[in-house]
């Protein structure tokens, strides 16, 4: 046990840095208890925002209502996508994901193209980071929708500053750290 132990936690602290280098500063037990102050806005970007487009399938059957945004299950189906999207980004990206809003649902199964809103500009992930964070958060459970994980796909076009960047080891660990996550979003 030991020295191999502490080598790990030490990796892991490291990790944790690199994803949110403010996160290191505040007790690890206070993110998921953080209360969003505007918990479902849909408002779009204003100019000071960074965004980031994000792509995805869901496995489920289209219908043409769903294209319509005035209609029910447009609104309904944007409403829980909203919500999962939140808890995912919100679990990894507490300090600078504000928000997200959807742009279309088209068929195929369901097609979801949304925007991703950060608090501004510098603080962008890159896309390759977005993505993961959407497949972890997906595969360890933290999110409940059926999405094809092999469909999700985003564009940025403001790129991360370099304690963002998505490193090799970063994406191995995440869903170790979000089953971590996890555990004390049920324990609480
Ligand atoms: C969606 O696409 C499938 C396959 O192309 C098609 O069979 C279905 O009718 C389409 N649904 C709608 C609502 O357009
Ligand atoms: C961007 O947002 C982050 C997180 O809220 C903040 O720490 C940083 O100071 C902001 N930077 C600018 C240039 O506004
Ligand atoms: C997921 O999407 C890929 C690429 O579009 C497709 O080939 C695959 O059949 C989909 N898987 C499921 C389970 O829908
Ligand atoms: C990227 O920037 C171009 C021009 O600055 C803009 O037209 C485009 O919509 C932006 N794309 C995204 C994904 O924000």
């Amino acid at each position: 046990m030991n020295m191999d132990t502490f080598g790990f936690i030490f990796i892991v602290l490291t990790i944790i840095s690199r994803v949110d280098p403010a996160e290191t500063t505040s007790r690890p037990t206070a993110v998921p208890t953080r209360k969003p102050t505007t918990p479902d806005s849909t408002q779009p970007p204003t100019a000071g925002e960074g965004t980031s487009s994000l792509t995805f399938s869901l496995r489920r059957t289209f219908e043409s209502s769903m294209s319509d945004p005035t209609s029910t299950a447009y609104q309904s189906l944007a409403k829980e996508v909203t919500r999962e999207v939140n808890k995912g980004y919100r679990a990894i990206f507490p300090l600078t994901y504000s928000r997200c809003v959807i742009r279309s649902f088209s068929n195929g199964s369901i097609r979801v193209a949304m925007s991703m809103v950060y608090h501004n500009k510098t603080v962008v992930p890159t896309g390759m980071l977005v993505e993961e964070a959407l497949r972890d958060v997906i595969i360890s459970g933290i999110i409940d929708l059926n999405v094809n994980v092999s469909t999700i796909s985003t564009t940025t076009n403001t790129s991360g500053g370099p304690t963002l960047k998505m490193t090799i080891t970063t994406a191995f660990c995440l869903p170790f750290l979000l089953t971590v996550f996890k555990g004390m979003l049920s324990s609480t």
